[in-house]
């Protein structure tokens, strides 16, 4: 018996289960829930915290570590209204909402397709622009003079330290800044989980390019992110790309491909591939004077760069991983919860598992537990029985378990158990580091 969209289309009970083993063992819970929960607002626990720095990480890592031609930055959230202006988020970043004239809900027009999905009414009140910032004001007087904005995408600090980061790495086109970080949008409909809410994490990168290898630069990065995702595990019927209507677009975007998801709702946006064109750095140079643009040295041309961006969120791409690894199988006659996730984005890696409790096995475990910890996320657990133990592991996804028997102080083995497979083996100690490193494939 299978369940999860591991094994194919994604079941309709899918999403209520994946929420649930997310609050259950302490990957996401609902934010400021002893005040009766902050609306559409998320807290990350032990578990979740992991798994989200471990997408952030492997992010990380493909787009700036293993390249030589992208580079990172940290800019700050908050924001003078100026960056707001020029980027052209204060008149265009808005959703048009429309009010339901019979239960006094709100709603985004262009989701409702003129039914209320509340009370199935069809009597809205004319659609209205809704700026989707959110605005604050900074230092103790509150004027038009201090009005500050949260981003609601990081990409505005990379076009703003475009100049910065040009001289002080001596880049040239082609080359990337990087990102990842909080975003915020009051969100009219924030929905599904983590799939859209008004605080979260976003990982982004501006590629800037000669203008005439844009279309080149835009296919070459839509393949590289397709190529993530399936490299990370993610099943590849369960991803499609989509080509924007020119009508979809954004009001910075001359070309856009959404990577999509199956969803347990169906078909929706994962992560955004746009080609930003020199929107944002000529609109930036315009509003401050600043020339933001290459010099070649060697032939005396100056252009201002184009941008191919891509645009995922960190906290929805990890609820679809989690919910692509979601799965139900039976081992052993008895039905265990499991998720087929890659060792790298795993919560735990390596869980070390004394089979008793009794004092003569704990010196050696900890043994074992201090050699794989520098190498893996790794839990210690002595609770419960050792079928029991297991099961809790796999069901958040720790791709191997590590058992310390009598056995082990006699022949300084232990025993390797793999998730998947459920198949166990024994190895000496001095081999497990290897053992594991050969598993993950290194
Ligand atoms: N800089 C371009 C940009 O921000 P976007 O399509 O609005 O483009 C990029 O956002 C990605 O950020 C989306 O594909 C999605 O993964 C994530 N994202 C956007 N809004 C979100 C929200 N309210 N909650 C969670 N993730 C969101």
């Amino acid at each position: 018996m299978t369940s999860g969209a591991a094994s194919g289309a994604p079941a309709r009970d899918l999403m209520e289960k994946v929420v649930n083993l997310a609050k259950r063992r302490g990957l996401i819970f609902p934010s400021a829930e002893i005040y009766g929960g902050f609306r559409s607002t998320y807290d990350y626990g032990p578990l979740g915290v992991n798994m989200l720095r471990n997408v952030k990480d492997a992010w990380w890592r493909s787009m700036v570590v293993m390249r030589d031609d992208v580079v990172g930055i940290d800019a700050a959230i908050l924001s003078p209204a100026a960056v707001w202006a020029a980027s052209g988020h204060l008149e265009n970043f808005t959703d048009p909402l429309v009010d339901c004239r019979n239960c006094h809900e709100r709603w985004r027009a262009d989701k409702i397709e003129g039914v209320c999905p509340n009370c199935g009414s069809t009597d809205f009140t004319e659609p209205r622009s809704f700026n989707l910032m959110f605005k604050t004001h900074a230092g103790p007087v509150e004027s038009e003079g201090t009005v500050a904005y949260l981003r609601p995408e990081t990409a505005q600090g990379m076009f703003t330290n475009f100049a910065n980061v040009l001289t002080t790495t001596r880049k040239k086109p082609p080359f990337g800044i990087a990102q990842v970080g909080k975003s915020f949008r009051n969100e009219i409909t924030p929905q599904n989980f983590v799939f859209r809410t008004r605080e979260f994490e976003q990982m982004e990168m501006e590629y800037f390019v000669p203008p005439a290898e844009a279309a080149k630069w835009f296919d070459y990065w839509v393949e590289t992110r397709v190529a993530w995702f399936l490299d990370l595990g993610m099943p590849e019927h369960l991803l499609r790309v989509r080509r924007h209507e020119p009508d979809e677009l954004s009001h910075y975007s001359s070309q856009t491909v959404d990577l999509e998801f199956l969803f347990p709702w169906g078909w929706d946006e994962l992560e955004g591939i746009a080609n930003r064109g020199d929107f944002d750095l000529q609109a930036h140079a315009r509003a401050s004077g600043e020339r933001l643009e290459y010099f070649e040295q060697s032939t005396g041309e100056r252009y201002v760069p184009h941008v191919i961006e891509p645009a995922l969120g960190a906290t929805r791409a990890m609820m679809a991983f989690l919910l692509a690894s979601y799965d139900e199988d039976e081992v052993a006659g008895e039905s265990r919860t499991v998720l087929h996730l890659d060792w790298r984005l795993a919560p735990i890696q390596v869980a070390v598992l004394p089979l008793s409790r009794k004092e003569e096995l704990d010196g050696l475990s900890r043994q074992v537990l201090g050699m794989l910890q520098p190498h893996y996320m790794c839990d210690f657990d002595t609770t419960q029985s050792i079928g029991r133990r297991y099961r809790r592991q796999d069901e958040v996804g720790t791709p191997w378990c590590v058992t310390i028997d009598f056995d082990s102080l006699v022949d300084r083995a232990v025993t390797v158990r793999d998730r998947d497979t459920t198949e166990q083996v024994r190895v000496p100690i001095d081999g497990l580091l290897a053992e594991l490193a050969s598993r993950r494939g290194a």
